[in-house]
């Protein structure tokens, strides 16, 4: 099929370049020039595992092409929109420019042919409501355009795989049942090596599939303060959250995963997807359904002032003139997303408080670097812990991990460490001379 992806960023760039992987003739449309021209020459603007691979072998082959000429998109048979829904400067709610100026991009440059609809397919996170009104604004354009809202649930780190082999698909489509089982079938067969692996395909109507999204991510981010919540217990009574965590997740009503107590969530996504669904369910009239997200929130901030706090507290509270070597910068492993990342913004604090802060990240560096020129980033761990009084891990890439605690005391002044993820394991790194903390995590002999 020929399609286009409107918005050639993280969601926009994987999707487009996974579509040509299916067999399909892509057109990825943006307004960055930079970013086109890169992408232009198989080069990934991005840190993500297997995509570079992925970009040049279908830049290679003629299948995928990136533009900044609208006029390019006119042919396609579906219009996937993928630009970003930030939040808002100073409030809650989601930015939602760049969906709309992505909707007139199409609606003006689309040419529908006649025998069937062209469809704009959202994969954008939208408030609830978003859908219907693009769909009233495709009927009242004169053109055969119909909208389809096809939520996005790729992560980073396995962007590739999430969308070649996702767990699910949802369509959300219009009440019209004629209309709605044209546009199943466009899709369909955009998606037919997915259907065929019989990846389960969820039909529903354009405000559900805009919920399932958002409900998923909040559903995420309470797991995640929920377990943080327990930290805070643990931290007052000497348990061990990550023991907890182990043993409610083996009721498989619970699960073990995105119980992984530490400083938190951050990223592109989950902080302003639950700030932007409370800000509609205030628009609604339905605000105390998801003040609980208020919680979720505050719990997941308060843990970025908690670790600043435990790192103080190992200096009689004073971080002044203290060398702290942060091993992590990205908002998660497998990633040079530096979006509300827990991990930058605990560094950033530290330095506030007048410690000497030095940072290194497998991929973030240069991108911090460009985005914080006030901070010292380093290239390799052996740069940052030298003659650290404090090493702490922030982000728990697989080099940091597997650190080796006897071959890295020499290294340091001071031989602390916080174990911000909780991923190293406590009693090596003690019987190695180490004083280790991690987060509601007391050294148990158990
Ligand atoms: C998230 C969702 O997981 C995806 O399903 C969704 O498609 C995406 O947002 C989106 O809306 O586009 P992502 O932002 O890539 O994906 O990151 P996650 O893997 O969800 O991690 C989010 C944050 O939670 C990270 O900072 C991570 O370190 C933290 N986290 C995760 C924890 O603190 N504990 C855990 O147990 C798990």
């Amino acid at each position: 099929m020929r399609l286009s992806t409107i918005g050639c960023g993280y969601l926009g760039a994987v999707h487009a370049a996974c579509m040509a992987e299916l067999g399909h003739e892509m057109v990825g449309l943006d307004v960055d020039q930079a970013k086109v021209d890169k992408l232009s020459r198989g080069e990934s603007p991005f840190h993500e595992p297997g995509f570079p691979e992925l970009l040049r072998r279908n830049v290679e082959s003629g299948r995928l092409r990136f533009t900044t000429d609208p006029a390019e998109i006119t042919d396609a048979e579906i219009h996937f929109i993928g630009v970003g829904t930030p939040q808002m400067k100073g409030r809650y709610a989601a930015d939602l420019s760049q969906v709309d100026a992505a909707v007139s991009t199409v609606l003006e440059h689309s040419r529908p042919r006649g025998e069937r609809p062209v469809l704009i397919a959202g994969k954008s996170t939208v408030p609830v409501g978003t859908a219907e009104g693009i769909a009233e604004r495709a009927a009242a354009s004169g053109k055969d355009i119909a909208v389809v809202w096809n939520p996005e649930f790729l992560r980073e780190g396995f962007a590739v795989k999430d969308t070649l082999h996702p767990d699910r698909i949802v369509y959300g489509l219009p009440e019209d049942r004629v209309r709605g089982t044209v546009i199943r079938e466009i899709l369909d067969e955009c998606y037919a090596q997915l259907l065929e692996e019989q990846i389960p395909r969820l039909l529903t109507n354009y405000p559900t599939s805009e919920l399932v999204k958002v409900a998923a991510n909040s559903f995420l981010a309470t797991k995640i303060s929920f377990i943080n919540a327990m930290a805070e217990l643990c931290e007052a009574t000497g348990g061990d959250v990550t023991k907890l965590a182990e043993a409610i997740g083996h009721d498989d009503r619970i699960g073990k995963k995105f119980l992984r107590a530490g400083i938190g969530f951050g990223g592109g996504c989950l902080p302003k997807d639950i700030r932007a669904f409370m800000a509609r369910a205030g628009e609604l009239g339905v605000d105390q359904t998801l003040t609980f997200l208020r919680e979720v929130d505050a719990i997941n901030l308060r843990r970025r002032e908690g670790t600043v706090e435990l790192a103080a507290g190992l200096f009689g509270g004073r971080l002044v003139g203290r060398k702290v070597a942060v091993l992590g910068a990205a908002f998660k492993p497998d990633s040079d997303d530096l979006r509300d990342s827990p991990a930058l913004d605990i560094a950033t604090r530290l330095w506030a408080r007048g410690a000497d802060v030095v940072i290194t990240d497998p991929a973030a560096g240069d991108g911090l670097r460009r985005a914080r020129p006030d901070l010292y980033v380093v290239d390799t761990v052996e740069q940052a812990v030298k003659n650290a009084d404090l090493v702490m891990v922030l982000t728990e890439w697989k080099q940091f991990t597997e650190l080796d605690p006897a071959e890295l005391l020499p290294r340091v002044r001071g031989p602390r460490i916080i174990d911000g993820r909780n991923v190293l394991d406590p009693h090596r790194w003690h019987e190695a001379g180490w004083d280790y903390h991690g987060i509601g995590r007391g050294v148990s002999t158990w």
